[in-house]
Parts: structure tokens; C-alpha cells; sequence
């Protein structure tokens, strides 16, 4: 190691421990983990041991394989190495694990965003989840996932922190939703699995976070006054809508997954034993490997036996102190036998087989980058009290050409709400006069806000560690000077007094609502929306309705990160059109552009309802702002958030989920539907039984495996490893006070489960839908075809009237060109889960499950009766 150069970077330190939650009352032994705050009565987790072995699943076979030839030969410190990260600003990446070069396992580099590569340079800042599932289109959500995996690559990054699918939209004001892919466990299930199919196929490994309930960000983790908050779910509601998509995630073969910060049922995510030994690795049957969110660990001995495989950044309850609930601590459960060592040997399976599963032993580059500082040279450990110096950006640019994906994404996400004597496109020739600082840039500078924590010029995506900076912006000023010569501008939120109006003119105002991650406030709002409520911010409304005074024709453009209220403009005269481009990233200007002016017609569709107030949610989805005593948010709305809640309260919407208009127009005609796979039963067949999983001696390795004496190399201060001092004084003992429910005989094989995702009969298509797609306009333009299902009162649960399940988008048509699009579904996808018999029940032979298919949850014109053929109406 290169010698001590520089002092800790101090600020960066400060920084660190501010944002950081003191010591959690729950200390590292794992009789604390039945010490529960009062939930509700009947919400508790219960024990689920042991933690399930990876390996069994068919598609993981050689990865398990070579993995178990490299882990049967690691001795102790290797292994801890590989589960524990080497602390808070100790590396390139926002977390690392420790190495074990005598296999050429490097350091793995762990870095943010869903979005994009955070804290970089030469990157692509593609559009944010929500952007993402407005575009309806299947192949821009596996195309971005591809480019944000090469970019990945490219800087070294072995595992990226996304996709985001929880939170999942429950909370209209929660600061991530933005991040996720819309208020549907559907629409989040199939744009996350797409997106890992994209990234993984590059060799990056993709991590599906926040497991679970993660739907708030205040009060998300333990401080000195309070405990994290504890989302307390039923668990029919786990399964049909928060689970769903991570089921989804697990079924496509995601590597890695993040646990949230929340509780659920009183028991902390990083250590819930239901959750990640019985739901993700028994029932899900999970291969990959669990990491913590960033500091969001509390207990050692606790959270293995609970099933959690990876800590990051790997420190203990305060950061850059040096030491860990794992590492060297780790090392010395293992020597006193309260870790078994088959556990630890799971662990470091998931982890090896995952680097394997990637190809990840050929050629994979090394970080390249740096999270600490954009400057060339800097510190290699910045959190060590003393750290060497050297190269830390190469500035490598891996943007390839994704600037057309982000630009594609972006564009087919506008949503068009309101077109009235169809003002839009607007013609290059029109008079246009535009307002608002959202058409413009910051005006301190590109990304003078770090971590996007302002809202100032267009807003591209939300704040916090799911954002990457913009290697460059187009602002829709730009987008549009490019355009025309006719366009002014007033990139300014007051109406400006000195505006003189001739009878044709068009004004295009533009408004946004943001909001982020708890650990930045921005005008008030800390990561949720608690200031500005639903509201557009900076009196958007005002200069709407400012604007729809002096002018006959206005035109809204929204950037927002979900739910907005309209009401006070919506239904005015000269307010004739409304476009969501929702959080468009880099390539804004141009993706409004490209559909202001009708190069392209608008395809997007609302990834959630846009209500008419605020009190039209249940009072549960509210943000809970209580700063002392745990706060317990109990999801008493159960399965009923965004449209399945508008539906059965009988509520009308401003616009209803799905929604979105075209410069032209579609009619569905010719429905079909044909059944693929009968459902002779109300359950899924048996799962075949799970292959084998890796054999090893799990006996207690020498102590000197873990001495410092066997190394001989520089020690960095404050850097997290896996040695003891004189480790051959521990000695074993089993008079662990082991938690209640506690066990090492593995549980019988859950019903449900038997592949990754589930039972794999769960995802044999059951129905097939056919329907034609015709352009009966005059335009060029695309259609998104939606399948929601409807199932039968004879199943006996009071169940949403109307599912997404499944949805198309068809390709460009001309005036009068007509696509046949398929529809399948599966028998996951018609069935609820049965609390009772823990399983997934439908219908039998699907009697009474009609499937509607349209525009929106709204408006659905094709109806097929499961035996009764279908109907245009
Ligand atoms: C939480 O408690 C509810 C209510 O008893 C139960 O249905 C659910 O399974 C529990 N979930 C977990 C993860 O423990
Ligand atoms: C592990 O050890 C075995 C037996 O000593 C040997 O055959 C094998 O090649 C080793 N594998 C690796 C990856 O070191
Ligand atoms: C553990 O990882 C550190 C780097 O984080 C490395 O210096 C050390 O050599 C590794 N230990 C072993 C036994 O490979
Ligand atoms: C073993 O070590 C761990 C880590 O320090 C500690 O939490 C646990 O209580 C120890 N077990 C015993 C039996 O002392
Ligand atoms: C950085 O990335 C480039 C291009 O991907 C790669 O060639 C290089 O080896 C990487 N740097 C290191 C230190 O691995
Ligand atoms: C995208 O990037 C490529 C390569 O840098 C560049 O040649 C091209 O002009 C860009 N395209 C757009 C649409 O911005
Ligand atoms: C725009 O104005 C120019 C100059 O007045 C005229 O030549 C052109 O035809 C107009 N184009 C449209 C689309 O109206
Ligand atoms: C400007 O307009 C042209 C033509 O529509 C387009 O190709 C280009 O991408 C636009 N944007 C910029 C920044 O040049
Ligand atoms: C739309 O489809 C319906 C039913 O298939 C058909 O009756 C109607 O004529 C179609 N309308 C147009 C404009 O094509
Ligand atoms: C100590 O370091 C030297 C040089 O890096 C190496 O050759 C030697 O094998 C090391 N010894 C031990 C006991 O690790």
C-alpha cells in the first residue's frame, strides 16, 4: 500500500455522520430482534429458520458450480471479506466489498442510481422509472436497461443499485415514487424484470430494491429520538401488490436485492427472517444475494441468521469509526459458533455464484471512476483517517449512444391529457410565448445542486442517491428554439407584467412538482412532498391561470414526479391542452420538441391516477409525521391504492390511470381469445423438487485464518477487515441466545414456491388475447393496448374490480395501417393469494374471469368472457 499522504477529507466525514443514525436500540444480539414496539394487534413477524441454501435453481447450475470449487477452498477472511463492505467513503464506489485476489475476486464496486451511474462524469442521465412505465413500451424498458448495464460496465461497476420497485406509489406525497415505475404491481413488474434483463445481459449485475414497504421516506430510519417506522401489511396485500414485482424481479434472475431501512410488522427489513429466509429465498426461491441499504444494518449475529448476505458500506450503527457488525466481527462469530458455518458459506455462495452467474471472471473492467470527487487525482480511501492519493478518474465515456434511448424514453412518456380543437401539434409557424422556469436551465449552473437537491430549471428527475448528473441538458428552451423562430420566452414563474398578447397567440406554460430523498430538504419538502403537497411548486398555478387570462389558447407542459392536482386551471376556457412529459432526464428538450410539433404523436400514458383532490385518497396513503415513538403505518386500505381505490370508492378521477391521448386515433376491433394452458385446478400443480446446492465441510475454521498476525500488509486506518487480534482465544460455545422460533432444520419446501419467482406452473400463460389495432386518423402515431382483469365473486375475496395484468404498445402506424397485437396472461395473473392454504388460488377453468382491454382503466372497449368469446363495444 502506498503510504499515509493526506488527512481524512473532514467535511466529507461531517457530512456523513449528520445524515447517519446513532446506535440502534436493537444491539447485536439477536434476542433484541423479539423486542417489538406495539404494532397493531396481529401484525408480527414470525421466525422463519434456517436461511435456505442458493444453488438449486436449473439456470444457476455452473455458476453454483465454479463458485463452490473457489468457496471450498477460502479460508475465513476471504469469506467475510466478500460478505462485508470496507466502510463509509473506503473506495471508488459508493460501497465495496473486501477482495479475495487469490481468486481474482476484486473488490466489488457498488453503485447508485436506477437511473443511471450517479456521481460520475461522461454518463447518460436517462429518464427515471416513471418516465419509463408512461412509455407503455416493453422495448425501451429492456433497451434502457442495456445501456445503463454498459454504462455500468464501462465504469467498473460490478453491482448498480437498481431498478427501484418500491416504493411502489401507495403514498401520492411519498419523495420516491419517481424512482419505481407507476403506481401498479403489474406495470412495476414488468418494466423491473425488462430492466434486469437489460442490464444483467451486459454483465452487470442489477439490484431490485427496496425490500419492502418502503413507501415514505420520513422516518425511514432509526434516529436518536425515534425508531424507523414499521410497515405493518397483511399478507394478501404483500403478495398481490408490494411482493409482486419483486417476485417478478427474482423470476428474470436479478443478482442482487436491497432491503429497505422500514420495519414490517415491527421487525427491521435487513433482519426480518419471514421476509428474506421464508418469502424471498424459500418461496421466491431467490439465488442472488441480500445487501442492506446504505447503513441500514443493525444487528450481526441477528440479521445472518435472518438471511441477509452483504452489509454496505459495511460499517456498524455510527459510519467511518471502523468497525461493523460483520467484518472482523463476523469472523469472531464464527470462531465462537453463534454463526453456523453454513450460513456464512450460503452467503459467500450467493455472492460468488452471482459474480460467476454475470461472467463477471472474464474481463470485467475495474472502477475507473470515483463518488468522492470529480477531480483527477484525490483520495483512494477518503473516509480513512489517513489515506493515500492517486488516480481516481479515468473519465472513461461510456454514453455509447444512449442518448437516443433516454431521448426515446423520453419522448413516448409524454402524455397528453386534454387536446381541445386540437391546438396540438403546434404548427412551426404559430406565435408561441412561453413562461415558467421549468423551460429553461438552473439558473447556478448543470448540476450545481448535488444530488439534484434543487428544483431550479426543467425537471429531469427527482433528488437523492437515484439520480445521476446531467453530462449535458437540452431544456425544453432550447428543444424549442430549435424548432421555431416564433417562440419568446419568459423563464421567469411570475406572469410577467409587460406581456402584450395578439389574438392567435399560444402561450406554453410550464410547471413541475418535485421531491426526493429524505436525507435533502428542498423548499421545505424532506424527500416527501409534506410541504408542497400535491401542488405544483412555485405557484404554477398562479402563472397558469395568469396565462389563461391573456391568453385564448394555453398550453401546460408538467414535469412532475406523480400525482398532480389541475383543478384550479383544468377546466378553464383557454386552457385547451395538457402534456405530462413526466421526468424526461438529459434529453428533455428535444423529447418535447419531437412531440410538441408533431414529428412524433404522443404515446404515454399515466403510470397513476391524477385525482381531483387530495382527499379522494383513503387517509391511510398519507404521510405520517410523528417524531416520537416508532410510527406504526398500518396498510389498512390494503389491496385498494391508486385506481383499484378510485374504482371501489366510486370516485371519478381527473384522469384515470392508463390514460393518455394520440394526435390520431385507435379502434380496437377483431378481439379473440384462446385458452393455452388450462386451468383444470383452483391451485398450481406441485413444483418439481429443487435441484442440489453446494456440499461443504462446515466445520469451524482455524482462528489463524483471521489473525492480523498472518498478514503482513499496511493497515488503512478505520478500513473494515475481516482480522481479530489473537483470534485463537475464542473459543466456541452454543449458549447463544438464539430467537425464539430458531432452527437448523431446513423447512419443509413451501407450496408456492419451486422456482425463482414462485412455482413455475404460477407463469405458464393461461390465456391469449388477440386484438387488432387500427389508425383510424389522420396522423402517424402508436397504441398501447391495456389488459385488466376482472375476477369472479366466486373466489370468495373481495378483490379489486379491475387488474392490470398485462399491455402492448404497437409499433409507428400510418393513417388507416392497422397491428394485431397478443395479449398473454398467466395463471399468477388471474389468481389471488389464498392466506389460508399459502398458495395461489384462480378460478377453476377460469369460469367468470372477464378480461377488459383499452386506453386506460377507464375506457375499455374489448371484453372477452373466459368461455364466452369476446365483444367490441
Ligand atoms: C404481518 O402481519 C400480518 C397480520 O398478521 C400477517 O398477515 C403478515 O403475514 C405479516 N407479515 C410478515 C412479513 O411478517
Ligand atoms: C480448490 O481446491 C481443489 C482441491 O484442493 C482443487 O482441485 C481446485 O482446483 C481448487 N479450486 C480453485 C478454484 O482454487
Ligand atoms: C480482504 O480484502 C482486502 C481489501 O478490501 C484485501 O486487502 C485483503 O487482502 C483481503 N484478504 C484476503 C485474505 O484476501
Ligand atoms: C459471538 O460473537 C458475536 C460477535 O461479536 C457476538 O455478537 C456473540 O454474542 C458472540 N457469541 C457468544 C456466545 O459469545
Ligand atoms: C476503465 O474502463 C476502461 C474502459 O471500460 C477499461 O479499459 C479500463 O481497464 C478501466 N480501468 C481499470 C482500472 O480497470
Ligand atoms: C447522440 O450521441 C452521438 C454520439 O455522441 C452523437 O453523434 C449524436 O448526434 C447524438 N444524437 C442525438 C440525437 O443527440
Ligand atoms: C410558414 O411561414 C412561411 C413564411 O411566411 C411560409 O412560407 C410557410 O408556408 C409557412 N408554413 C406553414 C406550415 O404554415
Ligand atoms: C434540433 O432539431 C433537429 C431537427 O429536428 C434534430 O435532429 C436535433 O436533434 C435537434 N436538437 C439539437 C440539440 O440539435
Ligand atoms: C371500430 O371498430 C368497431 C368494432 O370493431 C367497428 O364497428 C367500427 O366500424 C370501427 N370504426 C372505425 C372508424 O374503423
Ligand atoms: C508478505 O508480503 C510479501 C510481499 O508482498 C509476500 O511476498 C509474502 O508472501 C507476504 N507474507 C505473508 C506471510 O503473507
Amino acid at each position: 500500500m502506498a503510504p499515509w499522504t493526506r488527512l481524512a477529507f473532514v467535511p466529507l466525514l461531517a457530512q456523513a455522520v449528520s445524515s447517519t443514525p446513532v446506535a440502534d436500540p436493537r444491539h447485536d444480539d439477536a434476542v433484541h430482534l423479539d423486542q417489538r414496539d406495539s404494532a397493531p394487534e396481529g401484525y408480527d413477524s414470525p421466525p422463519y429458520y434456517p436461511t435456505p441454501y442458493g444453488g438449486w435453481a436449473s439456470d444457476w447450475t455452473s455458476a453454483y458450480a465454479k463458485a463452490q470449487q473457489v468457496v471450498s477452498n477460502m479460508t475465513l477472511a476471504e469469506k467475510v471479506n466478500l460478505t462485508t463492505g470496507t466502510g463509509f467513503y473506503m473506495g471508488p464506489c459508493v460501497g465495496q466489498t473486501g477482495s479475495a485476489p487469490r481468486f481474482g475476486i476484486p473488490n466489488l464496486c457498488l453503485q447508485d442510481s436506477p437511473l443511471g451511474i450517479r456521481n460520475s462524469d461522461h454518463n447518460t442521465a436517462f429518464p427515471p422509472g416513471i418516465t419509463v412505465g408512461a412509455t407503455f413500451n416493453k422495448d425501451l424498458m429492456y433497451t434502457r436497461g442495456v445501456g445503463i448495464g454498459e454504462e455500468a460496465r464501462g465504469k467498473g461497476v460490478n453491482i448498480q443499485l437498481g431498478p427501484a420497485v418500491g416504493p411502489l406509489g401507495r403514498k401520492p406525497r411519498g419523495g420516491r415514487i419517481w424512482e419505481g415505475f407507476g403506481a401498479d404491481p403489474s406495470l412495476q413488474g414488468i418494466a423491473g424484470a425488462l430492466t434486469i434483463r437489460g442490464m444483467q445481459s451486459t454483465g452487470a449485475i442489477a439490484t431490485i430494491k427496496h425490500y419492502i414497504g418502503n413507501e415514505q421516506e420520513m422516518y425511514r430510519m432509526s434516529s436518536v429520538i425515534t425508531k424507523g417506522y414499521s410497515s405493518n401489511i397483511d399478507d394478501r396485500t404483500l403478495h398481490e401488490l408490494y411482493l409482486w414485482p419483486f417476485a417478478e424481479g427474482v423470476r428474470a434472475g436479478v443478482g442482487a436485492l436491497m432491503t429497505a431501512y422500514n420495519d414490517v410488522n415491527s421487525s427491521a427489513c435487513s433482519q426480518n427472517s419471514k421476509l428474506l429466509n421464508g418469502i424471498l429465498k424459500d418461496e421466491l426461491g431467490f439465488q442472488g444475494f441480500v445487501m442492506t441499504d446504505w447503513l441500514g444494518h443493525y444487528t450481526g449475529v441477528g440479521s445472518a441468521l435472518s438471511g441477509l448476505d452483504m452489509c454496505m458500506p459495511g460499517d456498524g450503527a455510527v459510519p467511518l469509526l471502523g468497525d461493523s457488525y460483520w467484518g472482523s466481527e463476523m469472523s469472531r462469530s464464527i470462531l465462537n459458533g453463534s454463526v453456523p458455518v453454513d450460513r456464512l458459506n450460503d452467503m459467500v455462495t450467493r455472492i460468488v455464484a452471482t459474480w460467476y452467474q454475470m461472467g463477471q471472471d472474464e474481463d470485467y473492467p475495474l472502477p475507473n471512476f470515483s463518488t468522492n470527487t470529480e477531480d483527477e487525482t484525490g483520495l483512494l480511501y477518503p473516509g480513512a483517517l489517513f489515506s493515500p492519493s492517486g488516480v481516481v478518474n479515468q473519465y472513461v465515456n461510456v454514453q455509447g449512444t444512449h442518448n437516443i434511448t433516454a431521448r426515446a424514453v423520453a419522448r413516448e412518456a409524454i402524455t397528453l391529457l386534454k387536446n381541445e380543437g386540437n391546438i396540438l401539434p403546434l404548427g412551426k409557424n404559430d406565435s408561441l410565448q412561453v413562461f415558467g422556469t421549468d423551460a429553461g436551465g438552473n439558473s447556478d449552473g448543470l448540476n450545481s445542486c448535488s444530488d439534484m437537491g434543487c428544483d431550479k430549471g426543467v425537471l429531469t428527475m427527482g433528488w437523492g442517491s437515484g439520480t445521476a448528473r446531467l453530462p449535458y441538458l437540452i431544456t425544453p428552451q432550447e428543444g424549442i428554439s430549435n424548432v421555431t423562430q416564433n417562440a419568446k420566452f419568459y423563464i421567469t414563474d411570475s406572469f410577467p407584467s409587460d406581456v402584450t398578447v395578439s389574438a392567435n397567440d399560444i402561450a406554453v406554460v410550464f410547471i413541475n412538482a418535485d421531491s426526493g430523498e429524505n436525507y435533502i430538504t428542498v423548499e421545505g419538502n424532506p424527500g416527501d412532498r409534506t410541504e408542497a403537497g400535491l401542488y405544483a411548486w412555485h405557484n404554477g398555478d398562479d402563472l397558469v391561470k395568469a396565462a389563461a387570462e391573456k391568453f385564448s389558447q394555453v398550453v401546460v407542459v408538467i414535469h412532475t414526479v406523480g400525482p398532480i392536482l389541475m383543478e384550479e386551471w383544468i377546466d378553464l376556457e383557454s386552457v385547451k391542452a395538457v402534456l405530462v412529459a413526466h421526468l424526461p432526464g438529459q434529453e428533455a428538450g428535444n423529447s418535447l420538441a419531437d412531440v410538441l410539433f408533431g414529428d412524433y404523436s404522443p404515446s404515454g400514458h399515466m403510470p397513476y391516477t391524477i385525482p381531483r383532490s387530495e382527499s379522494d385518497y383513503p387517509d391511510s396513503v398519507g404521510i405520517i409525521n410523528q417524531p416520537f415513538g416508532q410510527i406504526q403505518d398500518t396498510y389498512t386500505e390494503g389491496l385498494y391504492i391508486d385506481y383499484r381505490h378510485f374504482i371501489n370508492a366510486n370516485i371519478t378521477p381527473r384522469y384515470p390511470f392508463g390514460h393518455g391521448l394520440s394526435y390520431t386515433t385507435f379502434n380496437f376491433s377483431n378481439p379473440s381469445i384462446s385458452v393455452v394452458t388450462a386451468l383444470n385446478t383452483a391451485y398450481p400443480p406441485t413444483a418439481p423438487s429443487h435441484g442440489s446446492t453446494p456440499v461443504y465441510n462446515d466445520s469451524i475454521p482455524a482462528a489463524s485464518e483471521v489473525s492480523w498476525s498472518s498478514t503482513n500488509f499496511t493497515r488503512i486506518w478505520r478500513y473494515l477487515y475481516p482480522y481479530l487480534d489473537n483470534p485463537e482465544s475464542i473459543t466456541a460455545s452454543d449458549d447463544y441466545p438464539y430467537p425464539d422460533g430458531y432452527s437448523t432444520t431446513p423447512q419443509p419446501a413451501p407450496r408456492a414456491g419451486g422456482g425463482q419467482g414462485g412455482n413455475p406452473a404460477l407463469f405458464d400463460v393461461a390465456f391469449s388475447v388477440q386484438v387488432d389495432v387500427k389508425n383510424t386518423g389522420s396522423r402517424s402515431g402508436k397504441a398501447v393496448a391495456q389488459l385488466y382483469v376482472e375476477l369472479p365473486a366466486s373466489l370468495g375475496l373481495d378483490t379489486p374490480l379491475m387488474q392490470l395484468r398485462q399491455f402492448e404498445k404497437t409499433g409507428t402506424l400510418g393513417p388507416g395501417q392497422s397491428e394485431s397485437l397478443t395479449l398473454e396472461i398467466t395463471r399468477k395473473d388471474v389468481s389471488v393469494w389464498d392466506v389460508e392454504v399459502q398458495d395461489w388460488k384462480a378460478p377453476v377453468n377460469g369460469e367468470g374471469i372477464k378480461i377488459w382491454v383499452g386506453n386506460s382503466v377507464a375506457d375499455t372497449p374489448v371484453l372477452c368472457v373466459v368461455g364466452g368469446g369476446c365483444s367490441v363495444e
